[in-house]
């Protein structure tokens, strides 16, 4: 009798585990794999993810370029914020925020949130902090992320950003997955690139992507693309929902 308790128990724990586990959206996808190719490197560092060559990581020395004045007439950063549809107590993840261009717009559309700026790179966040000092902003958090691991708690996030970033991850498929975990129900991702398709775009190829390429790296996941925002001048503003 005493054993067959203990065996309904345990097969309870088991049911319960496995709900959780979906309930929590923990349910791995599957991964498509990675090439390492040299022989097929072109500018970037020589590894294919879905057929696209990675890029190269911009360094924290480069970090004024992305602060440049003429940035504003290029990418529209205020017109990208105000079309993230965000409510004031929204937590935002701005993956890749680099210098904090986009964190710091949007950390004034959610006051009574936050915005988790992450990178890689302490340099970067380091220059983060000295502007919250500067300024006075109090609802950014750093987050020092890993290349693999966004570092983000599951369930915690509304949304996540990522700006010119996504096509220099080295682990594209633990990145998503990692935000995807961190995204409640509903929660969207914000995917913005240079187009791809466009060669007028005055940039180098492996910083541009496709929306075709973005769409079925995303679709691993599960995500649902939900819309595709032409308004910048170079970029597309791709949005995925997680159901
Ligand atoms: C070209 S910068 C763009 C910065 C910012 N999004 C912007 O638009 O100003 C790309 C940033 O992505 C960061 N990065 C690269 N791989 C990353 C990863 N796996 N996780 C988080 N950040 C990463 C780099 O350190 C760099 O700061």
């Amino acid at each position: 009798m005493i054993k067959s308790h203990k065996l309904l128990f345990r097969f309870s724990l088991l049911i319960l585990g496995f709900t959780l586990m979906l309930s929590d959206g923990l349910v791995a996808a599957e991964h498509p794999g990675y090439i390492d190719a040299p022989e097929r490197r072109t500018t970037g560092i020589g590894k294919f993810y879905m057929d696209r060559e990675i890029s190269f990581v911009m360094g924290h020395q480069a970090a004024a370029w992305l602060n440049r004045p003429g940035r504003i007439q290029e990418e529209m950063p205020d017109e990208v914020v105000a079309n993230m549809g965000l409510n004031p107590e929204h937590v935002v993840a701005d993956i890749g925020a680099g210098s904090g261009y986009f964190s710091f717009r949007i950390a004034k559309l959610v006051p009574q949130g936050k915005v988790l700026a992450v990178d890689i790179q302490p340099e970067m966040l380091q220059l983060i902090e000295e502007q919250k000092a500067r300024d006075g902003v109090t609802n950014i958090e750093g987050v020092l992320g890993e290349i693999d691991d966004p570092n983000l708690p599951a369930n915690s996030i509304d949304a996540a950003i990522m700006v010119d970033a996504y096509h220099e991850f080295s682990h594209p498929f633990e990145m998503i997955n990692g935000i995807y975990q961190a995204l409640r129900p509903g929660g969207r991702i914000f995917l913005l690139e240079y187009r791809g398709e466009d060669a007028s775009v005055p940039i180098r190829p492996l910083h541009k992507m496709t929306e075709e390429q973005v769409v079925r790296e995303m679709s691993v996941f599960g995500l649902e693309w939900t819309d595709t925002l032409d308004f910048l001048p170079w970029q597309h503003m791709l949005i995925f929902t997680k159901s």
